[in-house]
């Protein structure tokens, strides 16, 4: 979880690197606050008294939890608890929650509103570039727009989806922001979660062929993006609610693989499979690309892939 606040008191950890110099940034990570522990997690922010509050935890093991009850007891805790709490605490403070959720909360089945309001697809306005205008067969592929209505396949989906929920019930200044298939920096130790690019530019490195799934099409996020973004949200006074921020470019992991291996210059081949070649426990829909309809487009994953390459390098 990470806090930032502008200048109001001192003596907090400091300052991030690239950060403008008029906020102090409080980061955490679980040496610092074992956020499961609400009462020392309120007392821990109240001491703060940050004006925003940034919630990057999860519990993101999706298949353990689908199969094991005792770690879906620990992803409820994280993924759903503790943003309502978080949100509770920020609106005690009069603070601003960020909480980042998924595409993992759609079933990849064609999109339905969440308000009862309105007509399931065409709302009858004529909206430039509506997804719904038209025939249905001239769409290549659903997207999903912040308005749609979420349905998880997974375990994980749902204590997601229960957490957003529990933000929009016990918070008041908040903004969910949805992402999907993150990929940043290299994990900097052996216990760290590695990016699908991380774990396939190595292999591909290491062998003369890799299979990929063919399948799973959504958009990739690039986490400086998805950071930047973050932080113009909040600093631009978006309405509260619910945004979708991922890069520009819906791909498969096969094709998103491909990508990355003509950046890297492998020649590596790559078998498309289906994803019964890696049976998983947990559900995953077949699409689940996320429509960001409230903010300007983020670039395309391809020319964020291009500088990830770069920063690996060195
Ligand atoms: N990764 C993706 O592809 C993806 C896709 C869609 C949405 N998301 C969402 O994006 C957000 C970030 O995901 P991520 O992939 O960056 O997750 P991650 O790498 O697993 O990071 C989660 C963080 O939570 C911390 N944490 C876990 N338990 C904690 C505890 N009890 N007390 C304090 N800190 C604790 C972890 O600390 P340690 O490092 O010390 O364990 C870790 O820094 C999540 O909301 C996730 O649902 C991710």
């Amino acid at each position: 979880m990470t806090p930032f606040t502008p200048l109001r008191q001192n003596g907090f950890e400091g300052q991030a690197p690239g950060v403008k110099s008029e906020y102090e940034v409080v980061a955490w990570d679980i040496d610092d606050v074992d956020v499961r522990d609400f009462e020392n997690l309120r007392k821990k922010i109240q001491e703060v008294w940050p004006d925003v509050i940034y919630n990057a935890v999860a519990y993101n093991a999706v298949d353990s939890c689908e199969e094991d009850d005792e770690e879906y007891a620990k992803a409820k805790i994280l993924n759903t608890e503790l943003p309502g709490e978080l949100a509770k605490i920020a609106k005690n403070l009069e603070a601003v929650l960020a909480h980042y959720s998924t595409d993992y909360v759609f079933d990849g089945k064609r999109p339905t509103y969440r308000s009862g309001q309105r007509a399931p697809h065409c709302c009858g306005s004529g909206c430039d570039g509506c997804q719904y205008m038209g025939k249905e067969e001239t769409i290549p592929y659903w997207q999903y727009s912040e308005e749609d209505q979420p349905n998880p396949l997974s375990r994980y989906g749902w204590t997601k989806y229960k957490g957003e929920q529990a933000v929009e019930e016990q918070g008041e200044k908040y903004y969910i922001i949805r992402l999907s298939k993150l990929f940043g920096g290299l994990s900097k130790n052996a216990l760290g979660k590695k990016s699908f690019f991380e774990v396939m530019g190595d292999l591909g490195k290491k062998n003369k062929e890799v299979k990929a799934v063919d399948n799973e099409l959504s958009k990739f996020t690039y986490a400086p993006d998805l950071a930047l973004e973050s932080k113009n949200i909040v600093e631009e006074n978006e309405p509260f609610g619910i945004y979708h921020i991922v890069n520009e470019g819906a791909v498969t992991w096969y094709e998103g693989l491909k990508t990355l291996y003509k950046i890297l210059g492998l020649d590596t081949k790559i078998i498309p499979v289906g994803p019964e070649e890696f049976p998983r426990p947990a559900k995953r829909a077949e699409v689940s690309v996320l429509q960001n309809r409230k903010r300007k487009p983020l670039r395309n994953y391809e020319e964020a892939l291009q500088e990830w390459a770069k920063i690996i390098k060195n």
